[in-house]
Parts: structure tokens; sequence; C-alpha cells
């Protein structure tokens, strides 16, 4: 038996968002596997070792395909890291962290070899996908950047807070993608972090304010850190993970499973920590 059981070594992999934090991360993580690692994002890398890097804007579907004809040739493996909170402009949230991303996976679903994966980081934020169906077909309905955009701009205060439907549509295009890419042998899950301790946290402090966020960290004490993230979507599109697909798995310390359950209560969990 092979003791390499993550199978990274030699594998063309892509990884979407490596200036900063969780995609930096597991970039440097990839490199140190092994991996032949082509790195992308819309401001340069620090990660030494890559094997190219590309600047792509997730916003513009030309950069999309440039980015995409750049790298050229097959790949193993895509890591959708890449994502905006919402003090950005509502479009551009949802572009990012959904409608580019979709549209930078569909671009290269034909260059994908049999036994390949692709990981997407979506949020808690959008772990309650399953009740806001109608709604999120709607918006993912919209095949295209430009009509997705001009969808929410046009149902704005029906669709809500941006960052939320976005990962509420990376959730739900997770789990309806993955039978048809399973009969071409390519798997397909994403990632519920809860708060990750990397530049886009003091976007959320000024959204959501310091209880809220306190709370989210009470299961272990503290945030996650960006290794902690990368490392289960490296996990995820290994070999090791080859009867995975469809899943949506909280990396949260145990707080998704303890309010599924009631086990936890957000609310009196916020008021504690508002209380001190
Ligand atoms: N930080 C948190 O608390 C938290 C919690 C849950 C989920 N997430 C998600 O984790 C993922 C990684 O974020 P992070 O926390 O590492 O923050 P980060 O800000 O360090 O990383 C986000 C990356 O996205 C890139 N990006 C932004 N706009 C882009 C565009 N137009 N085209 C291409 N790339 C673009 C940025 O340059 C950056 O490298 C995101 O999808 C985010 O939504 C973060």
């Amino acid at each position: 038996m092979s003791t390499d059981i993550l199978g990274y070594r030699g594998k063309r992999v892509v990884v979407m968002g490596c200036f900063s934090g969780t995609g930096e991360a597991a970039a440097r993580t990839l490199v140190a596997l092994g991996a032949e690692v082509h790195g992308c994002d819309i401001k340069p890398s620090p990660v030494e070792g890559l094997a190219s890097f590309t600047t792509v804007d997730l916003k513009d579907p030309t950069s999309i395909a440039a980015g995409v004809a750049a790298i050229g040739g097959e790949v193993d493996a895509l890591f959708n890291i890449s994502g905006l909170p919402q003090t950005f402009p509502g479009e551009d949230v949802v572009t990012v962290n959904f409608l580019g991303i979709r549209h930078w996976t569909e671009c290269w679903l034909p260059h994908i070899r049999k036994g390949g994966a692709i990981v997407t980081v979506s949020s808690l934020g959008g772990m309650n996908y399953l009740a806001r169906q109608p709604l999120l077909a709607e918006f993912m309905g919209n095949a295209d950047i430009a009509s997705g955009r001009a969808w929410f701009n046009a149902n704005a205060e029906r669709a809500g807070d941006p960052y939320t439907l976005s990962k509420e549509a990376v959730n739900t295009w997770t789990q309806k993608s993955a039978p048809a890419l399973m009969e071409r042998d390519i798997r397909i899950n994403c990632t519920m972090p809860s708060p990750i301790d990397t530049p886009m946290l003091n976007d959320f402090r000024k959204v959501a304010g310091d209880a809220v966020l306190s709370a989210f960290a009470k299961a272990k004490g503290r945030f996650s850190s960006p290794e902690e993230q990368a490392l289960p979507l490296i996990l995820l599109n290994s070999d090791a993970a080859s009867f995975i697909s469809g899943v949506c798995l909280p990396v949260d310390a145990g707080l998704a499973g303890g309010l599924a359950t009631g086990v936890l209560n957000i609310q009196q969990m916020i008021a504690e920590a508002a209380g001190g």
C-alpha cells in the first residue's frame, strides 16, 4: 500500500483564491504534498513553488475563460476558495461567491480527468439552504454571470443578505451536481466553515458585531485558523475521499451539529457573549 494516502504527488491542481487566508494555506500545503499547483486570484499570491500563477477576476467571464486557457491542459482537482464578504456590493458578492465560481468550474469541466474532484468553500452562513429551495432555484436558474447579477439586482429585497444567498447557492449546486458528475467519475463537495481568522473576519465583525462572532467561536473558544480550513478541503479532493461526493461539510468544531439537535441555542449564545 502506498504511503501517499492523499495521493497528491504529481497531481495537477488549481487553487482559486490563493492571495490570502484559506486559499493561501491550501496552496502552500498542496505544494508541500508534491502537487503541481496552479494558483489564481484577483491579487498576486505570496505562495512559493507554484507551477504557475494567473490573475483571474471571478466577476468577469472573459477573465475566467482566459484563466482556463492560460493554465491549459487537463487537471485533477479544483479548489474554489475565493470569496467576498457582504461589505462589498451585493451583486459582486453573489458573483464572486457563486455565479463566478460556478462559471469557472463549468469552464474547467471538460478538462477535469476521470477520478478528479472539485471542492468549494461555502459557509455556515448558508446552512439553511434546504429551507429556501424555490428562491434558490430562481436565482440559480440564471445560467450566466450577467443574468444572475441582473436577477439579484431586481430581487435584492426578496433575496436578502447576498453572502447568505451565495453560500446557500453553493451548497445547493454542490449537491445537485454530484450525481451527474459521478457518472463521469468526478466528485464535488463543499465545506461550511464557522468564522476563520483571516482578513475577511474584520469585514464580518463590521457586519455582525463582536457578540455574534464570539458566539460562533464558543465551540472551541477561538476561531479556526486558515490551515484548519485548508486541510479538510485537501482531504475532500484527495484519493482518501474517493467515495465522498455531494457533501456540505461543516468545519466548525461541532457548532452545526449542536444547533441541529437543539443542544446549542445560537440566540442564547449571542446573548451570553453580549453580556460579557
Ligand atoms: N473568514 C471567515 O470567517 C469565513 C467564514 C466562512 C466562510 N469563509 C469563506 O472562506 C473562503 C476564503 O476566505 P478567507 O476567509 O480565507 O478570506 P480571504 O479574504 O483571505 O480570502 C478571500 C480570497 O478571495 C479572493 N478574491 C476576492 N475577490 C476575487 C475575485 N473577484 N476573483 C478572484 N478572487 C477573488 C481574495 O483576493 C482572497 O485571496 C471564502 O469563500 C469565504 O467566503 C470565510
